[in-house]
């Protein structure tokens, strides 16, 4: 009903929003996932899409609703992410990065199930995935974008740093132990004017604040 009523901040963007962890293999049925739910991300997709944009989700592996009028694109790996995000990125005006993406993948995974009799332990060799938001923020003429830092510690000091290096506008920053698999989130927006932090609430309600201030800082109010 809120949505409804609302303005439509982001009437004829295109908006490109990542979520939920990345599952890299070790076999075909093992791998290295993280306890992201899904759900902050998810919720961005809901607010752009009531604020007017047109809206594609690219989701790890979750179980969660597709948010309706929103295209949902389902990835499981973080190549799989990089590319579906890379193949639209241009096209977007916007990207905002929610997904917890896994920072390696397994370099050797196995074509078939590992078995315990056999070699002994295995050795996981990692190495590292793409940075889709630092890629995404490098492209030419590419879209205003949006970046999540979950911290366990230290948080404006991280979350600045990330922003300066992947150079990025906009970073939303919270602590794990704050928003991790529940409702309820504590973020604090940080920008080139500075630190915002949003009063604790759902997911739904942080969504909704963190796209008046994405559609503020496009249409150079701030
Ligand atoms: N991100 C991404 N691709 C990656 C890693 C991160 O797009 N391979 C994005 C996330 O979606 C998030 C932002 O970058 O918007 C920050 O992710 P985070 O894991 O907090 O930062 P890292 O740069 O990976 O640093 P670290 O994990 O060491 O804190
Ligand atoms: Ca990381």
């Amino acid at each position: 009903v809120v949505a409804f009523f609302a303005p439509k901040v982001l009437a004829g963007r295109k908006v490109l929003i990542t979520a939920g962890p990345t599952f890299e293999a070790i076999d075909p049925v093992r791998g290295i996932t993280n306890l992201s739910s899904g759900r902050m991300g998810y919720a961005v997709a809901r607010a752009a899409r009531q604020a007017g944009a047109a809206v594609t989700l690219v989701s790890g592996p979750v179980d969660l609703a597709v948010p309706q009028g929103v295209e949902r694109v389902k990835v499981r790996s973080a190549l799989d992410m990089h590319a579906a995000v890379m193949a639209r990125a241009a096209g977007s005006d916007v990207f905002v990065g929610v997904a917890a993406v896994a920072d390696y993948r397994v370099n050797n995974a196995a074509e078939h199930k590992l078995k315990k009799d056999t070699g002994g332990i295995p050795p996981i060799e990692l190495i590292e995935n793409p940075d889709i938001l630092a890629e995404v923020a490098a492209l030419k003429n590419g879209p205003f974008c949006v970046g999540f830092a979950a911290e366990s510690r230290n948080l404006e000091e991280y979350a600045q740093t990330k922003r300066r290096k992947k150079n990025i506008p906009l970073i939303a920053g919270n602590l794990i132990q704050d928003g991790f698999g529940g409702d309820d989130n504590r973020l604090v927006l940080f920008d080139d004017h500075g630190s915002h932090p949003l009063t604790p609430a759902p997911k739904s309600v942080l969504a909704r604040q963190l796209v008046e201030h994405i559609a503020q800082l496009l249409t150079g109010k701030m």
